[in-house]
């Protein structure tokens, strides 16, 4: 577990220790990412990199998909365990996958934000198009910098699970999201870079994919998401 974002995802409380109030505080429908990715890899095997809690995962084997789970955190990756029974599970740091010509489809849904330097990103993209057969396709969702920038007004955003009161508030500086989490008393700072398309571009294409798709998030509730679709080259047999 060498890279920053992999430490991160080990140590924040949203992660770790309240990580069974994750699927509480976040409630965003599952169906449109999933739609999204299986309308266009319909039946194909496929790895969740950064599943989180596996709700995704799980809507993903009840269409048929075989799911292979992979998260840094251990609380999120035993939850997505729990919930997708037989799954095979891997404690990974994205960045070092180490996972090669596995999958038909590798999807990567709000975890490439949590990447703050060029060397993690690119070392993460690399990973994941590592991860795909021949022809595969890899389906992110990340967040899009101009819109980001202008929805980290300061806010303070507030909800509840349970008895956890989870506050939030995000600013920007010098290209970063700097997000103030508090848990009750307990407070977590951090930060997280969103994407240009210019920049998925440059990445995906040095890993050797090719970019297809570019657009706004799948069934995003805010307009700072981006959804990316991005092919393995057929093999050349
Ligand atoms: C915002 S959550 C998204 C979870 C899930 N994909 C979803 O959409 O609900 C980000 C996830 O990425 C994982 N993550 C972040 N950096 C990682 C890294 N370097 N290696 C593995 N997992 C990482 C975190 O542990 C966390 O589960």
């Amino acid at each position: 577990m060498a890279s920053r974002s992999a430490r991160v995802s080990r140590e924040r409380p949203f992660y770790l220790r309240h990580a069974d109030a994750y699927d509480e505080l976040i409630t965003d429908p599952v169906e449109p990412w999933v739609a999204a990715v299986h309308s266009r890899a319909p039946g194909a095997d496929l790895l969740d990199a950064g599943c989180g809690t596996g709700r995704h995962a799980a809507a993903f084997r009840a269409l048929g998909h075989h799911v292979e789970l992979a998260d840094a955190s251990p609380a999120l990756l035993a939850l997505a365990a729990r919930r997708c029974p037989g799954a095979r599970t891997h404690l990974v740091d994205l960045c070092s996958l180490g996972l090669a010509s596995a999958f038909a489809a590798v999807t990567c849904r709000g975890v490439l934000n949590d990447m703050i330097t060029d060397g993690e990103r690119q070392a993460a993209v690399t990973a994941l198009a590592a991860a795909l057969r021949p022809g595969g396709a890899l389906f992110l969702d990340v967040r899009e910098e101009g819109a980001a920038r202008r929805r980290a007004d300061g806010t303070e955003h507030t909800r509840t699970a349970g008895a956890l009161t989870f506050t939030s508030r995000t600013t920007w500086r010098d290209g970063l999201l700097m997000v103030d989490e508090r848990y009750g008393d307990a407070a977590y700072h951090f930060r997280m870079r969103p994407w240009s398309a210019g920049e998925l571009e440059a990445r995906l294409t040095a890993a050797g994919l090719r970019v297809t798709e570019i657009g706004p998030g799948a069934g995003r509730r805010t307009p700072d998401r981006l959804f990316v679709v991005a092919q393995a080259p057929p093999s050349a047999a």
